[in-house]
């Protein structure tokens, strides 16, 4: 029997499967995201062998000799930008994270997103229910179409694979891609051409999605100089880390018409949002759930509790972050 904590309810399968397992599970009873000193304290209390993170959790040094006994951070989420990776490294801790599970599920919200800017779908809402609605009119929320426009992918690991897949494939969409490697697979599967560089792309695409991991190399990726480059009405779409893009940049180019719209899940300081982001109609803005679907969370839910099972086992978990 081991002592796991759980730094915030999670779907209730994963907590299952490491009590059948007959380990003693030790959920944070707080009802949102622990203070550093709340999360220490909670580490403190029990000699705990596994700790299950969110990305929101903070998981550095400080944090890890609180509780010299850990094996293992399994981290309930595929990115894992919040785990000091020498830290846990050097106090032999393993590092777990949930990939693949959610690829289907945010490739599917990014392709909402694209669909919902390029459409209006929240502006038209919203404007209706302002019981603005007068009768048809020939000039109305006027959007734009997909078909045939190309759209950039920056960052083609899984999910940036299966946004282009989707708009190629189901809207016929040019795709056009930078990546520190090349995907064969995705030049193969829907023609889609590789550029070097970032600018390369953001020069040519009407529509960017990024799917890029958060690292010191990806932060403000897209920044003022960049954001000048894409095209006056292009739209740019962020379900994979808030810091990637300058929000402050941003935000100017949305407001002065440097790019058509802009459609975030993610943001630079969450759960702030950059003053004025909020007011323009140009703009989606969801807070975080592009793999927030129950079947995805339990499985997410599901892996965790795997991970952390099979480590206590004495073994190599499956989704080991090196
Ligand atoms: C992840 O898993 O990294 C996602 O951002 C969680 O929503």
């Amino acid at each position: 029997m081991a002592l796991v904590f759980v730094t915030r309810r999670i779907p209730e399968v994963g907590i299952k499967m490491l009590e059948e397992a007959g380990h003693e599970v030790d959920v944070s009873s707080k009802d949102g995201v622990l203070t550093p000193d709340e999360l220490k304290g909670a580490l403190q209390q029990k000699p705990y062998e596994a700790l299950v993170s969110l990305l929101t959790d903070t998981i550095d040094e400080g944090v890890l000799v609180c509780c010299p006994s850990l094996k293992i951070c399994a981290n309930y989420a595929v990115g894992f930008n919040n785990i000091n990776l020498e830290a846990t490294k050097s106090a032999n801790i393993q590092v777990t994270n949930t990939p693949d599970v959610l690829t289907d599920t945010v490739a599917e919200f990014a392709v909402a997103s694209v669909l919902a800017l390029a459409k209006r779908i929240p502006e038209a809402d919203k404007f209706t229910k302002a019981l603005k609605y007068e009768g048809w009119a020939p000039e109305l929320l006027l959007g734009s179409d997909l078909k045939g426009k190309t759209l950039g992918i920056l960052g083609c690991g899984r999910i940036g694979v299966g946004v282009a897949e989707r708009l190629a494939k189901g809207f016929g969409m040019k795709v056009a891609y930078y990546d520190i490697q090349r995907s064969e697979y995705l030049e193969t599967s829907v023609g889609a051409v590789y550029y070097d560089t970032a600018e390369a792309v953001l020069e040519i695409a009407d529509v960017v999605s990024l799917h890029v991991p958060l690292l010191d190399s990806t932060r403000h990726l897209i920044n003022a100089d960049r954001l000048k480059k894409m095209k006056k009405g292009a739209l740019l779409v962020n379900t994979s880390r808030g810091p990637v893009i300058d929000e402050q940049a941003l935000f100017e180019a949305l407001r002065s018409g440097v790019i058509g719209g802009a459609a975030l899940d993610v943001f630079e300081n969450e759960p702030a949002i950059v003053t004025g982001l909020e007011k323009l109609d140009n703009v989606i803005l969801t807070p975080h759930i592009a793999s927030a679907t129950h079947e995805t969370r339990n499985k997410m839910s599901e892996m965790v509790a795997n991970n952390v099972l099979v480590c206590l086992r004495g073994e190599i978990p499956p989704n080991l972050v090196k």
